[in-house]
Protein backbone atom coordinates (compact mmCIF):
# COMPACT_ATOMS: atom_id res chain seq x y z
CA UNK A 1 0.00 0.00 0.00
CA UNK A 2 2.99 2.20 0.67
CA UNK A 3 5.01 1.27 -2.21
CA UNK A 4 7.76 0.60 0.11
CA UNK A 5 9.73 -2.91 0.95
CA UNK A 6 9.02 -4.80 3.80
CA UNK A 7 12.49 -5.55 5.44
CA UNK A 8 13.04 -8.75 7.58
CA UNK A 9 14.42 -8.98 10.78
CA UNK A 10 16.23 -12.26 12.10
CA UNK A 11 15.02 -13.38 14.96
CA UNK A 12 15.14 -16.44 17.21
CA UNK A 13 14.38 -17.36 20.13
CA UNK A 14 17.12 -19.42 22.88
CA UNK A 15 15.99 -22.34 24.83
CA UNK A 16 15.81 -20.77 27.74
CA UNK A 17 14.05 -18.01 26.03
CA UNK A 18 15.78 -15.15 25.21
CA UNK A 19 15.60 -13.38 22.14
CA UNK A 20 18.07 -12.66 19.16
CA UNK A 21 17.42 -9.68 16.76
CA UNK A 22 19.52 -8.90 13.85
CA UNK A 23 18.68 -5.91 11.36
CA UNK A 24 19.14 -7.39 7.55
CA UNK A 25 19.94 -4.00 6.01
CA UNK A 26 21.41 -0.26 7.01
CA UNK A 27 19.37 1.81 8.44
CA UNK A 28 21.32 4.73 9.13
CA UNK A 29 19.86 8.20 7.93
CA UNK A 30 16.38 5.84 7.19
CA UNK A 31 13.09 6.56 9.04
CA UNK A 32 12.21 3.02 9.89
CA UNK A 33 8.67 1.60 10.63
CA UNK A 34 9.17 -1.73 13.29
CA UNK A 35 5.96 -3.51 12.93
CA UNK A 36 5.54 -5.73 16.21
CA UNK A 37 2.19 -6.67 17.50
CA UNK A 38 2.42 -7.90 21.37
CA UNK A 39 0.33 -11.21 21.44
CA UNK A 40 0.46 -14.26 22.01
CA UNK A 41 3.99 -14.11 24.47
CA UNK A 42 3.68 -10.10 25.30
CA UNK A 43 6.52 -10.18 27.22
CA UNK A 44 8.73 -11.66 24.91
CA UNK A 45 7.40 -9.56 22.01
CA UNK A 46 7.74 -6.56 23.61
CA UNK A 47 11.32 -7.25 24.54
CA UNK A 48 11.47 -7.73 20.43
CA UNK A 49 10.20 -4.36 20.03
CA UNK A 50 12.55 -2.88 22.21
CA UNK A 51 15.69 -4.87 20.83
CA UNK A 52 14.58 -3.94 16.94
CA UNK A 53 14.35 -0.30 17.53
CA UNK A 54 17.15 0.50 20.01
CA UNK A 55 19.42 -1.86 17.28
CA UNK A 56 17.94 0.58 14.74
CA UNK A 57 18.95 3.94 16.65
CA UNK A 58 22.27 2.78 17.58
CA UNK A 59 22.57 2.47 13.67
CA UNK A 60 21.36 5.87 12.75
CA UNK A 61 18.27 5.37 12.10
CA UNK A 62 16.86 9.29 11.65
CA UNK A 63 13.11 8.29 12.82
CA UNK A 64 11.72 5.39 14.59
CA UNK A 65 8.34 4.90 14.31
CA UNK A 66 6.63 1.78 16.14
CA UNK A 67 3.14 0.00 15.06
CA UNK A 68 2.44 -2.03 17.43
CA UNK A 69 -1.58 -2.91 16.04
CA UNK A 70 -2.46 -4.48 19.84
CA UNK A 71 -0.09 -2.86 22.46
CA UNK A 72 0.10 -5.35 25.60
CA UNK A 73 -0.35 -4.20 29.29
CA UNK A 74 -2.29 -0.88 27.97
CA UNK A 75 -5.17 -2.10 30.48
CA UNK A 76 -3.29 -1.39 33.33
CA UNK A 77 -2.98 2.25 32.71
CA UNK A 78 -3.68 3.21 36.39
CA UNK A 79 -2.75 1.71 39.97
CA UNK A 80 -5.82 0.06 40.80
CA UNK A 81 -4.42 -1.21 44.71
CA UNK A 82 -1.60 0.45 46.11
CA UNK A 83 2.07 -0.84 45.20
CA UNK A 84 0.99 -1.81 41.94
CA UNK A 85 3.42 -1.18 38.54
CA UNK A 86 1.88 1.35 36.24
CA UNK A 87 2.42 -1.31 33.12
CA UNK A 88 1.70 0.85 30.17
CA UNK A 89 4.01 3.88 31.61
CA UNK A 90 6.64 1.34 31.70
CA UNK A 91 6.22 0.12 28.74
CA UNK A 92 5.95 4.02 27.20
CA UNK A 93 9.22 4.84 28.48
CA UNK A 94 11.18 1.77 27.51
CA UNK A 95 10.21 2.43 24.12
CA UNK A 96 10.67 6.18 24.57
CA UNK A 97 14.66 5.29 26.09
CA UNK A 98 14.99 2.70 22.66
CA UNK A 99 14.52 5.52 20.24
CA UNK A 100 10.93 5.21 19.21
CA UNK A 101 9.52 8.74 18.26
CA UNK A 102 6.11 7.78 17.36
CA UNK A 103 4.00 4.69 18.17
CA UNK A 104 0.77 3.64 16.16
CA UNK A 105 -1.77 1.51 17.87
CA UNK A 106 -5.17 0.52 17.48
CA UNK A 107 -8.11 1.07 19.92
CA UNK A 108 -5.99 1.47 23.25
CA UNK A 109 -8.58 0.52 26.28
CA UNK A 110 -8.71 4.39 27.67
CA UNK A 111 -7.50 7.22 25.61
CA UNK A 112 -7.61 9.50 28.32
CA UNK A 113 -4.72 7.49 30.21
CA UNK A 114 -2.90 7.25 27.00
CA UNK A 115 -2.84 11.40 26.81
CA UNK A 116 -1.17 11.59 30.40
CA UNK A 117 1.33 8.74 29.90
CA UNK A 118 2.33 10.95 26.93
CA UNK A 119 2.87 14.18 28.42
CA UNK A 120 5.41 11.99 30.63
CA UNK A 121 7.75 10.99 27.64
CA UNK A 122 9.02 11.98 24.43
CA UNK A 123 6.89 9.35 22.08
CA UNK A 124 3.75 10.41 20.41
CA UNK A 125 1.32 7.95 20.76
CA UNK A 126 -1.41 7.87 17.46
CA UNK A 127 -4.63 5.63 18.85
CA UNK A 128 -6.46 4.34 15.80
CA UNK A 129 -9.67 3.03 15.83
CA UNK A 130 -10.89 -0.33 13.85
CA UNK A 131 -14.28 0.79 14.62
CA UNK A 132 -15.80 2.09 11.54
CA UNK A 133 -13.69 -0.82 9.54
CA UNK A 134 -15.51 -3.62 11.45
CA UNK A 135 -19.07 -1.75 11.56
CA UNK A 136 -19.04 -1.33 7.66
CA UNK A 137 -17.74 -5.49 8.05
CA UNK A 138 -20.62 -6.09 9.80
CA UNK A 139 -22.76 -3.74 7.64
CA UNK A 140 -22.56 -6.08 4.45
CA UNK A 141 -23.18 -9.43 6.69
CA UNK A 142 -26.42 -8.44 7.51
CA UNK A 143 -26.12 -6.22 10.72
CA UNK A 144 -27.51 -2.91 9.29
CA UNK A 145 -29.78 -1.78 11.58
CA UNK A 146 -28.41 -3.36 14.29
CA UNK A 147 -28.24 -2.24 18.09
CA UNK A 148 -25.00 -1.28 18.87
CA UNK A 149 -24.03 -2.62 22.44
CA UNK A 150 -20.93 -1.81 24.51
CA UNK A 151 -20.33 -3.96 27.52
CA UNK A 152 -19.50 -0.86 30.00
CA UNK A 153 -19.43 2.89 29.89
CA UNK A 154 -15.96 2.96 28.93
CA UNK A 155 -16.50 1.78 25.48
CA UNK A 156 -19.27 3.92 24.45
CA UNK A 157 -17.55 5.94 22.59
CA UNK A 158 -17.08 2.53 20.58
CA UNK A 159 -21.13 2.48 19.98
CA UNK A 160 -21.07 5.48 19.18
CA UNK A 161 -18.93 5.71 16.18
CA UNK A 162 -20.77 2.14 15.17
CA UNK A 163 -24.18 3.62 15.44
CA UNK A 164 -22.99 6.05 12.85
CA UNK A 165 -22.72 3.27 10.69
CA UNK A 166 -24.85 0.55 11.34
CA UNK A 167 -28.22 3.40 11.54
CA UNK A 168 -29.61 1.49 14.48
CA UNK A 169 -28.87 3.41 17.98
CA UNK A 170 -26.59 2.42 20.53
CA UNK A 171 -26.78 1.47 24.76
CA UNK A 172 -24.33 0.40 27.26
CA UNK A 173 -24.25 -2.21 29.92
CA UNK A 174 -22.92 -1.21 33.67
CA UNK A 175 -19.98 -3.34 33.77
CA UNK A 176 -18.39 -3.58 37.39
CA UNK A 177 -15.62 -6.43 38.09
CA UNK A 178 -13.92 -7.21 41.62
CA UNK A 179 -10.40 -6.21 41.65
CA UNK A 180 -8.91 -9.30 43.35
CA UNK A 181 -11.34 -12.57 41.78
CA UNK A 182 -11.97 -11.07 38.53
CA UNK A 183 -15.38 -11.71 38.97
CA UNK A 184 -17.72 -9.56 36.23
CA UNK A 185 -21.50 -8.38 37.09
CA UNK A 186 -23.77 -6.71 34.84
CA UNK A 187 -26.55 -4.83 35.10
CA UNK A 188 -28.73 -5.76 32.56
CA UNK A 189 -31.11 -3.17 31.40
CA UNK A 190 -34.22 -3.64 29.77
CA UNK A 191 -33.66 -2.53 26.05
CA UNK A 192 -36.14 -3.28 22.88
CA UNK A 193 -34.49 -5.55 21.02
CA UNK A 194 -37.11 -8.47 20.57
CA UNK A 195 -36.74 -10.00 16.95
CA UNK A 196 -33.97 -7.21 16.45
CA UNK A 197 -30.09 -7.97 15.40
CA UNK A 198 -27.34 -6.64 17.79
CA UNK A 199 -23.71 -6.05 17.91
CA UNK A 200 -21.86 -6.26 21.10
CA UNK A 201 -19.01 -3.91 20.57
CA UNK A 202 -15.93 -3.80 23.22
CA UNK A 203 -12.00 -3.21 22.40
CA UNK A 204 -10.73 -6.66 23.26
CA UNK A 205 -11.97 -10.48 23.93
CA UNK A 206 -9.71 -11.96 26.82
CA UNK A 207 -11.27 -14.41 28.83
CA UNK A 208 -14.68 -14.06 27.32
CA UNK A 209 -16.53 -13.22 30.27
CA UNK A 210 -17.84 -9.45 29.72
CA UNK A 211 -19.11 -10.47 25.92
CA UNK A 212 -20.67 -13.82 27.21
CA UNK A 213 -22.52 -11.93 29.89
CA UNK A 214 -23.70 -8.74 27.08
CA UNK A 215 -24.56 -11.56 24.72
CA UNK A 216 -26.58 -13.33 26.92
CA UNK A 217 -28.14 -10.53 27.87
CA UNK A 218 -29.42 -9.21 24.54
CA UNK A 219 -30.47 -13.16 23.79
CA UNK A 220 -32.60 -13.43 26.91
CA UNK A 221 -34.13 -10.12 25.71
CA UNK A 222 -35.34 -11.53 22.54
CA UNK A 223 -32.87 -10.61 20.09
CA UNK A 224 -33.16 -12.35 16.87
CA UNK A 225 -29.01 -12.56 15.80
CA UNK A 226 -25.87 -10.55 18.07
CA UNK A 227 -22.94 -10.41 16.79
CA UNK A 228 -19.46 -10.32 19.22
CA UNK A 229 -17.18 -7.92 17.66
CA UNK A 230 -13.85 -6.23 19.01
CA UNK A 231 -10.36 -4.98 17.98
CA UNK A 232 -8.28 -7.51 19.61
CA UNK A 233 -8.83 -11.17 20.65
CA UNK A 234 -6.43 -12.36 22.56
CA UNK A 235 -8.18 -16.22 22.68
CA UNK A 236 -7.56 -17.14 25.68
CA UNK A 237 -8.59 -20.66 26.46
CA UNK A 238 -12.48 -21.50 26.63
CA UNK A 239 -13.31 -17.73 25.58
CA UNK A 240 -14.79 -19.09 22.09
CA UNK A 241 -17.22 -21.77 23.84
CA UNK A 242 -18.24 -19.17 26.24
CA UNK A 243 -19.60 -16.67 23.95
CA UNK A 244 -20.48 -19.12 21.19
CA UNK A 245 -22.61 -20.76 24.58
CA UNK A 246 -23.92 -17.31 25.00
CA UNK A 247 -25.65 -17.46 22.12
CA UNK A 248 -23.09 -14.92 19.85
CA UNK A 249 -23.18 -15.32 15.73
CA UNK A 250 -20.64 -14.54 14.47
CA UNK A 251 -17.59 -13.52 16.65
CA UNK A 252 -14.85 -11.19 14.84
CA UNK A 253 -11.99 -9.13 15.36
CA UNK A 254 -9.45 -7.62 13.16
CA UNK A 255 -5.82 -8.97 12.52
CA UNK A 256 -3.99 -6.97 14.78
CA UNK A 257 -3.21 -10.75 16.67
CA UNK A 258 -3.87 -13.12 13.51
CA UNK A 259 -6.60 -16.07 14.86
CA UNK A 260 -9.32 -17.57 12.86
CA UNK A 261 -11.59 -14.75 13.88
CA UNK A 262 -9.61 -11.99 11.99
CA UNK A 263 -12.14 -10.86 9.36
CA UNK A 264 -11.30 -6.70 9.40
CA UNK A 265 -7.99 -6.42 8.27
CA UNK A 266 -5.76 -2.75 10.09
CA UNK A 267 -3.30 -3.01 6.94
CA UNK A 268 -5.54 0.34 5.24
CA UNK A 269 -5.94 2.16 8.75
CA UNK A 270 -2.12 2.04 9.69
CA UNK A 271 -1.15 2.75 6.03
CA UNK A 272 -3.06 5.77 5.94
CA UNK A 273 -1.39 7.27 9.16
CA UNK A 274 2.17 6.34 8.01
CA UNK A 275 1.48 8.31 4.79
CA UNK A 276 1.11 11.04 7.23
CA UNK A 277 4.75 10.70 7.95
CA UNK A 278 5.78 11.23 4.49
C1 LIG B 1 -12.09 -4.02 29.91
O1 LIG B 1 -12.75 -3.13 30.43
C2 LIG B 1 -12.06 -4.27 28.44
O2 LIG B 1 -12.70 -3.26 27.73
C3 LIG B 1 -12.69 -5.60 28.09
O3 LIG B 1 -14.08 -5.54 28.37
C4 LIG B 1 -12.09 -6.71 28.87
O4 LIG B 1 -10.71 -6.64 28.85
C5 LIG B 1 -12.55 -8.06 28.35
O5 LIG B 1 -12.00 -9.04 29.17
P1 LIG B 1 -12.67 -10.46 29.34
O6 LIG B 1 -12.85 -11.04 27.98
O7 LIG B 1 -11.67 -11.21 30.16
O8 LIG B 1 -13.95 -10.28 30.07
Amino acid sequence: MLGVEPQPVEHRVFPDGESYIRLTKPVSGERVVIVQTTAPNPDSKLMQLFLMARTAKDFGASNIVAVVPYLAYARQDKRFLEFEALSLDIIVSLLDAAGVSDLIVVNVHNEGSIRSIEEKHGVKIHNLSAVPLISEYLKREGFDGALSLSPDKGAIYIVETASKILGGGYNFFEKTRDRKTGEIKMEAKALNIRGRRAVVFDDMISSGGTMAKAVEALKAQGAERVAAACTHVLYMPGAEEKIRKAGADPILATDSIETSFSKVSLASLIADKLREFK
